[in-house]
Parts: C-alpha cells; structure tokens; sequence
C-alpha cells in the first residue's frame, strides 16, 4: 500500500526535491498534503500535479490560484494540523528556521514518521524532542546527507561501538578568499556553492561554517553522542557525506554524488532501498579524495556554535534565531557578512540561558533573540 506523504516547505529546495522523489516512486509514494509559507503559484502548481488532499499556505494569499480541487487552508496553526491527520503516514519538514519546530512536535506527538530536514528544529530544541519520541512512540529520521550518512554508517551497530562521528565540511562558496576580503563579500558571492544547490539560509551558514555548528548540535541529539565526540573535517569534493569511527579501530563513510535526493529517498524508503535511475558516482573520476583540518580562526560562527553546542539550555534556541536574522539581514544588503558572526555573539552575549527549558523557554528565547538581533542589526546599518 502506498504511503501518504505531508510536505511542509514544499516550494523549497528540499521540498521540490521531495516531490521529485515521490515522484520517481509513485507506486510507494502518495502525497497528501503541502504546505508552504507565501509562494502561492508555485504550491497551487504542485497541487495540480501532485493532486494533494489538502494545501496550507502559511501566510500568503491562495486567491486568483487553482489548486486542483485541494482543500485550501492558511495559517501556521493549519499547517501544524495537517501533522496530525490520521490519514498521513510520514511527514517531511522541509521549512527553513524554527518553523519547523511546533509541526514537528506535533506530528511525533501522535506516533508519526518524521524525516527531518530543519535542522534548526533539533538545535533548538533537542531535549524536547527526545522527550517527545520516548514519550509518544513517533520516530524521526534525517535527510540532511551528512546524517543521513552517519544514520547508514550505524545500520546493524550498536551504540556501545560507536567512538566518534565526523562530519563532513565542502567549505562553501568562499573557502578560497582570503580573511581580509570576506567583510567586502557579496550575497551573490556566498550564494554561489562550488557542490550543493540549496536554500538561501543554508548556503550562506555553509560559507561560514554555522551551518556545520548547527550539524554538530543535531547530530549530537539525533545519535545522542557527546559533542565532544563528533568532529568535523574539511573535505572539498563532498563526496564522501561523513564518517564514524568505531571502537575497534574500524572506520564507515557513506559516499555519494552531491544530490540531496539520495538521502530524502532513503529516509523514505529505509530501511529498504529502492532502485533508482538516478546518475550513480564513478569513484575512478573522482580519482583522490581530499580532507584537511578545518582552521577555527577562520570560521568563528563554528566557534560559536559548538561553545552553545557545549553550554546547552536555551543557548541554541538564541544562536539560531539570532543567526536567522543575521542572515537575512546580511542577504538584504544591511550588514556585512563577517557581521554575521558578531551580531549572533552580541545575542549570545544578553542571552540569559535556562538550563533545563520547556517548549515555553524555548520560544520565549527564540523571540527575545529576535529582538535583540534586530536591534543589533539596525546598530550596525546606521553606525
Ligand atoms: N537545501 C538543502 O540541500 C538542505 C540540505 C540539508 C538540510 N537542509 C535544511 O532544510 C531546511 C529547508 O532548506 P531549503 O534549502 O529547502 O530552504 P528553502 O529553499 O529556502 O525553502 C524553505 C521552504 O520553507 C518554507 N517556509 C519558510 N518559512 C516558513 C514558515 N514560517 N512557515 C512555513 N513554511 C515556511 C518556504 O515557503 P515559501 O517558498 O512559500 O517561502 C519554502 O517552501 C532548512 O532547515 C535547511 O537547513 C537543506
């Protein structure tokens, strides 16, 4: 029987793969519902080839769109009830930022399969979740491809012979510019990724390495390792997706062409895999694969992240939001990107962190990070 398939972020990088994927597996594949925030025609276009039960358009305006005879709701609200539809069987949560969090909760919360793409919502709020998958019996699997790569690493071990986790870095879009000349550095400049096509948000969190900081905080809840215990290298082809060291010595990498369509299908199809015709790696052209130690003085927002990483609380859930405002801030043409950085240390800095939050602490953090950002934001325009 053909499972039912709720896409939240449908109109973005990960979504649109999604469905591509879904696609290519009609015969496993059903899709049920897609949300999106405001790009209304391109949603209505997917409804009227996908033909969806039901369509949530966050906040924009379904008027003047046809939606091929989905049931048409608005609102966050809506879009965390299609989580909880009795009729769907998995959920991809593809929204970038916290978005993704109250939908994700939701959806464990009454036993449902969660492929996790919003990595912000496992930062964010890590302990909440595990709670959530003990408590209530859902699962979460990832599609991000370095823990989808570390999640096959793991088929047939068990945890006791885990060491350490090593993810993977490209270096993104500006890791051969000089440190002097990134504070003159352009959207455009850091938007272009030598090996992944993706979102604006993760693209530039790739070019200053936050994004790999808020890998390792995920990783750290979704394989509940230690943070010590999982590194991060620089490996410029990205072809090898990450790594784990086992206690004997033994080490497992997962290998792949740069297609993120390859872990959004395994975590859908896992723990079979399904023949796809997509084009395979011929690792004879690869000819050598590179790796190096990332330099820490290069990249402070990875400083940052895994010094929250370590501290915990409500830390993460201000790093992200403060990061969020940063970037968009940065892609707006207002700041600088090596400002990016420093106005989430400014955050981090009036953060007053909660050790041991609720689903309210975290929220309540999310918000005053947002605030304090801002303002941080417009300091840094006008001085
Ligand atoms: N792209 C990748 O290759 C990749 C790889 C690994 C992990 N991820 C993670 O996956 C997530 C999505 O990344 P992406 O690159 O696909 O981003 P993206 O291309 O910017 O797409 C974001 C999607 O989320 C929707 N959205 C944004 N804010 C929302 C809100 N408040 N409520 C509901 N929907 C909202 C957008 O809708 P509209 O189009 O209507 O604005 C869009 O459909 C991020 O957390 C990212 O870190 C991405």
């Amino acid at each position: 029987m053909r499972r039912k398939l709720v896409v939240l972020g449908a109109t973005g990088s990960i979504g649109r793969q999604t469905l591509d994927v879904a696609r290519e597996f009609a015969d496993e594949i059903e899709i049920h519902a897609l949300a999106s925030h405001r790009n209304a025609s391109l949603l209505a276009e997917q409804a009227r080839s996908s033909r969806p039960a039901e369509v949530v358009l966050v906040a924009g305006s379904p008027e003047g769109h046809d939606f091929g005879g989905a049931r048409v709701k608005t609102g966050a609200e809506a879009m965390t009830d299609l989580c909880r539809d009795p009729d769907a069987d998995l959920v991809v949560v593809a929204t970038t930022g916290s978005a993704g969090l109250q939908p994700t909760l939701a959806a464990l919360r009454v036993g449902k399969l969660v492929a996790l793409a919003n990595k912000e919502t496992l930062v964010m709020a890590g302990p909440v979740i595990q709670a959530e998958l003990r408590d209530h019996g859902g699962s979460l699997v990832p599609i991000d491809s370095e823990h989808s790569a570390i999640w096959q690493c793991l088929q047939g071990e068990v945890p006791e012979s885990v060491e350490r986790l090593t993810l993977t870095a490209s270096g993104g879009a500006l890791r051969s510019l000089s440190l002097a000349k990134l504070s003159s550095v352009t959207p455009e400049q850091a938007l272009r990724h030598p090996t992944w096509s993706m979102g604006s948000k993760i693209t530039i969190d790739s070019a200053n390495l936050m994004n790999k900081g808020l890998e390792v905080i995920e990783a750290r809840w979704l394989f509940d390792m230690d943070i010590e215990r999982i590194g991060v290298v620089l490996h410029a082809q990205s072809v090898v997706h990450s790594l784990v060291t086992f206690r004997d010595g033994s080490v497992k990498a997962q290998l792949g062409l740069p297609d993120m369509r390859l872990p959004i299908q395994y975590a859908l199809s896992s723990p079979h895999r399904w023949e796809s015709s997509r084009t395979r790696l011929a690792i004879e052209e690869v000819g050598c694969l590179d790796f190096a130690p990332v330099d820490m003085a290069r990249y402070p927002a990875l400083r940052l992240a895994l010094a929250v990483g370590r501290a915990g609380g409500t830390f993460p859930a201000a790093l992200c939001a403060g990061d969020e405002v940063a970037v968009t801030a940065f892609l707006s043409g207002s700041i600088a990107f090596t400002d990016i950085p420093v106005i989430v240390q400014d955050v981090l800095d009036a953060h007053v962190n909660c050790s041991h939050p609720t689903l309210d602490d975290i929220l309540q953090a999310d918000q005053s990070a947002r605030e304090t950002a801002a303002r941080r934001v417009s300091f840094r325009q006008y001085s």
